[in-house]
């Protein structure tokens, strides 16, 4: 296991999956996890561990590449997860790898997203940037590419509704991944990253359309569960309200999603996590009957 790793977004779904991944594991490195200052606070009640050598929190902002470099010394690894959806995505990556390899970290994990080519999501189009930044940045470096978490479909609301709230068709095929078994594919990266350096992988569970999902959802359930197809401005209102969108690039980037997905949607191949999780991923079926008990 490597020294230090340093884990940026540490409020983020992404990363807090990974936190309880590392922390829960024998083998768990120093971590150094990074929030902004207003985040610190929602860190230390969640992770209380995290307050205490070997651990620490440590507090910048991504476009502050100055505050960065020293707060990334001594760091063996960096973990980055961008935020979702922000004109300032890549901006905030190059100032984050800037960083680091100013401060001579030895080896950057990048979780991106599949297939950053599907230009037409401009979502991705910003990953591809960040991805070639990193390739060029001379730093040793692994890029995931996750596909759909299936923890975007909250089971509770699920169990208390009957429904699956949706953007677009629910007849159309797309992936998933469950974020644990993401978060366990970060934890093998980390525990051997010169293994992995250079290699950039598409990490995909299983492809299903909604349709699909509400059917296992329902017999897992045992209650009826549809798919609630909601029409686009609608589907963007409420995002507003929920401040998910708070300006007009996130409103357009959510419009391009939602007209993607109801084309393609966001599919790909499960060969790769599959033999980097040396086992099934874990589909549908199966997630929800181990994580029905706890909603
Ligand atoms: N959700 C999915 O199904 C999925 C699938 C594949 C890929 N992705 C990609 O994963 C990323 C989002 O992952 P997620 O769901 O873990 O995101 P998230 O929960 O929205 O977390 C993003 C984190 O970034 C932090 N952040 C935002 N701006 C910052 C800044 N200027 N300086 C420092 N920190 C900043 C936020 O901090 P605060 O807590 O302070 O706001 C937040 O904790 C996106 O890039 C998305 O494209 C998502």
């Amino acid at each position: 296991m490597p020294s230090t790793v340093l884990i940026t977004g540490g409020n983020g779904r992404t990363a807090r999956q990974l936190i309880d991944t590392l922390l829960n594991h024998p083998d768990c490195p120093n971590l150094r996890v990074l929030v902004r200052p207003q985040g610190v606070e929602t860190l230390k009640q969640a992770y209380p561990l995290l307050s205490s050598p070997p651990h620490s929190i440590v507090q910048a902002d991504y476009m502050d590449e100055t505050n960065l470099v020293p707060i990334f010394q001594n760091v063996s690894i960096v973990v980055h997860n961008g935020p979702s959806i922000h004109q300032n995505e890549a901006a905030m990556a190059i100032s984050v790898i800037e960083a680091a390899r100013k401060a001579g970290v030895g080896f950057f994990l990048l979780c991106s997203v599949l297939h950053p080519m599907r230009s037409k999501l401009v979502t991705h189009k910003l990953k591809l940037i960040i991805e070639e930044y990193l390739v060029e940045s001379r730093i040793s470096y692994c890029i995931v590419q996750p596909t759909h978490y299936m923890q975007n479909v909250s089971l509770g609301h699920v169990l208390r509704t009957g429904k699956i709230p949706l953007g677009y068709s629910e007849l159309v095929e797309q992936g998933f991944v469950d974020l644990c078994d993401f978060a366990m594919v970060l934890r093998l990266i980390i525990s051997d990253p010169m293994k992995h350096n250079r290699a950039t992988y598409e990490i995909v569970g299983e492809n299903k359309t909604y349709q699909e999902v509400a059917t296992i959802l329902q017999n897992a359930m045992g209650r009826d569960v549809q798919c609630e197809v909601i029409n686009p401005p609608k589907y963007i209102a409420m995002l507003k309200e929920g401040n998910v969108i708070q300006n007009e690039y996130a409103e357009d980037a959510m419009e391009r999603i939602i007209v993607y997905h109801n084309r393609w949607g966001l599919t790909g191949n499960s060969n790769v996590l599959r033999w980097l999780l040396n086992a099934e991923p874990r589909g549908w079926k199966k997630y929800a009957m181990d994580m029905l008990s706890d909603v």
